[in-house]
């Protein structure tokens, strides 16, 4: 692996070959729309940029809505081409050229691969594809193994599967779920996994048990979002993600960061996801 790629997942994973890392994850809008709490992506992200070691968002939102002083490290989604209005959520194609990405001095770029999806063939071809062009410009890939609206599919055996052929097909890291069994999905899958939170749980210390499995399994981070900023106390909620995946703390060391939290964001009426 050349400098360049291994400078940009250093960057992600602060604590080196062994870290972990705590993405945030804002790029729900490129196919839900003004998702509820991120209607205002400037105002959402503000707070919580500095406790990120990554985020994930479009180019759009980027461009937009983080100041270019930032050194927070950026996974760009360059995957798109479908909204919820559809019923298949598969069919996508690369969105944004590598070349922009570079442009954006990104350190990785993400794509959705929908294994056994109508579109699985296309979508893993686009992850083909984008490896060969980010091992030639120095960007690692991260495959996110989606469901699209079929969440009841995050089960081990089928998320094992999904990982595995990113990571056969030459993805640098894995965002995918957790699930019972998580250890299955970690244990075929040579390179790191982090996790995303899925909707909104029953409550924060729910997401906070999510991710403290998920790392005691073997996940190398967590890439969340809903579960972080449409918490009632945002800063706060990745303040305590950041001692379970980074200080192996347990629930209750990091539930007590939120018992004097600090900000809200802004709720608004729209729709809820
Ligand atoms: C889908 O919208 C994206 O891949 C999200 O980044 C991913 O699902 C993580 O966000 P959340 O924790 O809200 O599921």
């Amino acid at each position: 692996m050349d400098w360049g790629m291994r400078n940009r997942l250093a960057r992600m994973f602060p604590g080196g070959d062994d870290g972990n890392t705590v993405m945030l994850a804002v790029d729900h809008g490129y196919f839900m729309g003004p998702t509820h709490r991120l209607e205002d992506a400037r105002a959402t992200l503000a707070p919580l940029l500095p406790h990120a070691d990554a985020i994930a968002l479009t180019r759009g939102i980027l461009r937009t809505s983080v100041p270019p002083s930032s050194t927070t490290p950026v996974v760009l989604r360059v995957s798109g081409g479908a909204t919820v209005l559809k019923d298949d959520l598969s069919h996508e194609t690369i969105t944004t050229a590598m070349r922009d990405a570079a442009r954006l001095n990104v350190s990785a770029v993400a794509l959705s691969v929908f294994v056994g999806a109508p579109h699985e063939h296309e979508s893993l071809v686009n992850l083909s594809r984008l490896v060969d062009e980010g091992e030639e410009a120095g960007i690692p890939v991260m495959a996110i193994t989606a469901v699209g609206k079929e969440l009841e599919k995050r089960d081990a055996r089928y998320l094992a599967l999904a990982c595995r052929v990113s990571a056969e097909l030459g993805a640098h890291l894995v965002k995918t779920y957790y699930c019972d069994g998580f250890e299955k999905v970690v244990e075929g899958c040579p390179v790191p996994l982090v996790v995303a939170g899925g909707p909104k749980l029953d409550s924060d210390r729910s997401a906070l048990e999510l991710a403290h499995s998920a790392i005691a399994k073997g996940a190398r981070g967590i890439d969340m979002g809903r579960n972080i900023w449409q918490s009632d106390h945002p800063v706060a909620m990745l303040r305590a993600l950041r001692t379970i995946v980074h200080d192996q703390a347990t629930v209750a060391g990091a539930m007590k960061l939120l018992e004097r939290p600090e900000g809200r964001t802004p709720t608004a009426p729209t729709l809820r996801a």
